[in-house]
């Protein structure tokens, strides 16, 4: 791992009271900073903070909030949930997948996006629901979440 993210890591540390949140509050301020949590980071922290690496691994994996691969630009969330997949959701995830050549979990070569799947989005009356970022699109058809998806190139 560089210096530079050693030196943004122990300030995020310095900045933490210890006690059992404190790695659960570093690695979100090191996900928003780094974008991901890479081995390196989780490895440095469990060792800043004089916990196990399994734990601090097992921290690290347990919240789907971190990702441990880079992420994308922007963040494409595909509703799987009930109310979804009964309204053709499986095959929206399809055809972006087919679009970003990326599988759910991947992000792009070069950044741009990064695919993952939700169980529900909290609007199923909406269904088939996708966010990108903070947008959501509601009753999405296949075409038109291709159109979605050119507006964030
Ligand atoms: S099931 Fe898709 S928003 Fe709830």
């Amino acid at each position: 791992m560089d210096e530079g993210t050693k030196t943004i890591i122990d300030k995020l540390i310095k900045k933490h009271k210890p006690g059992e949140n404190a790695v659960v509050s570093i690695f979100q301020d090191v996900q928003e900073q780094q974008g991901y949590l890479s081995e390196d980071a989780i490895r440095y922290v469990s060792e800043k903070l004089e916990i196990p690496v399994s734990r601090a691994f097992s921290v690290a994996t347990f919240y789907s909030a971190f990702s441990l691969t880079p992420l994308g630009r922007n963040r494409v969330h595909v509703c799987l949930g009930t109310a979804c997949h009964i309204k053709g959701a499986d095959n929206i995830a399809g055809r972006i997948s087919r679009q970003l050549k990326i599988k759910p979990g991947e992000t792009t070569g070069d950044r741009k996006f990064s695919l993952h799947k939700v169980r529900c989005l909290g609007c199923c009356a909406l269904a088939p629901v996708v966010k990108v970022n903070d947008d959501t699109y509601a009753g999405v058809s296949q075409d038109q979440v291709v159109s979605v998806l050119e507006k964030y190139r």
